[in-house]
């Protein structure tokens, strides 16, 4: 009976994995910290040995400082992918923060491998994107403030502007380990060596005397076609430019059916509030406001969201694995000890950081990880996941609470204790009806 109990809970767990969302990163291994040493070539780096990994290859600090905005445009993007932290290699997922001075923008760009998930953390922005020629170039505009969450689908042309009276701050997280980034005008105008003035006079439909000038006045900042030839492939690729969940569906797919794409608009990829802090009055002293396909639904096919964690004096997000997504954490008040175990393949190592503000800290997927507040004040983060429905399996509640029960006599063997420890957790973490 008892173990029938355990496999009803094990096809329980099957179930909810046929509707998995299967299209976001999936890595062959625990972790591949890049080897920058190595010259071998291959898509994204070539492992270092895990011997040699430390938590310093998962971490990045200084988040918290402004980039420079004294440039043309008035804007700085502080990129935080695999280049600064090598363990995100093969992970699917990356940082920016972005500077906005008053008047700046982040002018026209794709990301070729990336959707991108943005939070407002200062300021005012007016955002927008534009559907491919298939959707009519339709564009979808929004006005952010403070705490208001956006996306942008992976390879649409879109921009931020700051409209504000203040410089404005953003928190965007990126589909991949290494989104690339195309600026339109410096791609179009700028490319080394220049695309034929004839062929952009025939393209933009005005005279060559016009893209002469344009070509003169674009500077190309950096050459992002370099990067290009790297490509990590593994992340996620939609087979539309977007499918917004379609909430009114009974049909059950991989995700959620797409609503039609007459009656998307800008809400749809929208949500507000990301900056009021969630209630930690609980037992762990934590609370996660989740931003995923549930509130966001344009996120869906997109393989990625985002969550605000908050933290009482003392509160732990306790030890839980994301089954569908890696985690990149950024501290943005507080300060947190933070820590993942690798599989038994890899003896179960520990690694741990003390994370202050400011500070990037990665959880590869799959893995049991854990934040802990052990500074004296709240502690607040924004963390994405490389998934539009990443899950939360807390190991507590799932095995010692799960519902019907685990048999005491698998858990007293598996956790190699008298029966009546077992019992004793059982009767903490069952949810008493
Ligand atoms: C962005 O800011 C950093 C740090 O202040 C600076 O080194 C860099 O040159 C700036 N980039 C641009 C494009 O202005
Ligand atoms: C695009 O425009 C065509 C022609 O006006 C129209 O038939 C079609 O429904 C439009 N598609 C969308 C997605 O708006």
């Amino acid at each position: 009976m008892k173990m029938v109990a355990y496999i009803v809970v094990l096809v329980l767990f099957s179930i909810t994995s046929s509707l998995v969302f299967a299209y976001d990163p999936s890595p062959l291994q625990d972790i591949c910290v890049a080897d920058e040493k190595s010259d071998v070539l291959v898509n994204g780096f070539v492992c270092k040995d895990n011997k040699k990994v430390t938590a310093h290859d998962f971490f990045f600090e200084g988040l918290d400082k402004p980039g420079n905005t004294e440039n043309k445009v008035g804007f700085n993007v502080t990129t935080v992918n695999v280049d600064q932290i090598p363990g995100l290699n093969t992970l699917g997922i990356s940082l920016v923060r972005i500077d906005y001075a008053l008047n700046g923008q982040n002018p026209p760009h794709t990301h070729p491998r990336g959707t991108e998930i943005l939070t407002v953390i200062e300021g005012t922005l007016y955002v927008g994107f534009v559907l491919s020629n298939q959707n009519n170039n339709t564009l979808i505009t929004k006005t952010l403030n403070k705490g208001d969450v956006f996306v942008f689908p992976i390879g649409l042309i879109h921009f931020q502007a700051n409209i504000g009276h203040t410089p404005a701050v953003a928190i965007a997280a990126l589909s991949s380990q290494n989104a690339g980034v195309i600026t339109i005008a410096n791609s179009v105008f700028g490319s080394m060596p220049p695309i034929s003035d004839d062929i952009l006079a025939k393209a933009f439909q005005v005279d060559k005397q016009i893209i002469m000038k344009m070509v003169a006045h674009i500077v190309v900042l950096v050459l992002f076609s370099i990067t290009s030839s790297l490509v990590f492939a593994y992340d996620p690729s939609p087979l539309q430019d977007i499918c917004v969940a379609d909430d009114k569906s009974d049909v059950l797919v991989n995700g959620f059916v797409c609503k039609d794409n007459k009656e998307v608009t800008a809400r749809d990829f929208f949500y507000y509030g990301l900056d009021k802090p969630g209630n930690t009055g609980n037992k762990n002293g934590f609370a996660v406001t989740t931003v995923n396909v549930d509130q966001i639904p344009g996120l869906n096919t997109l393989g990625i969201s985002l969550v605000r964690i908050d933290y009482a004096p003392n509160g732990q997000n306790p030890p839980h694995t994301h089954p569908r997504g890696t985690e990149i954490l950024t501290v943005i008040e507080g300060t947190l000890y933070v820590g993942f175990v690798l599989s038994n393949q890899n003896n179960n190592t520990l690694i741990t950081k003390t994370l202050n503000k400011g500070d990037v800290f990665v959880f590869p997927i799959g893995l049991i990880h854990f934040q802990a507040n052990i500074g004296h004040t709240p502690a607040v983060a924004i963390a994405a996941l490389s998934s539009q429905n990443a899950g939360v399996i807390t190991i507590a509640d799932s095995v010692f609470g799960s519902m019907p029960p685990i048999s005491d006599d698998i858990l007293a063997k598996a956790f190699q204790v008298d029966k009546k420890v077992i019992d004793l957790l059982q009767a903490q973490f069952l949810v008493k009806p």
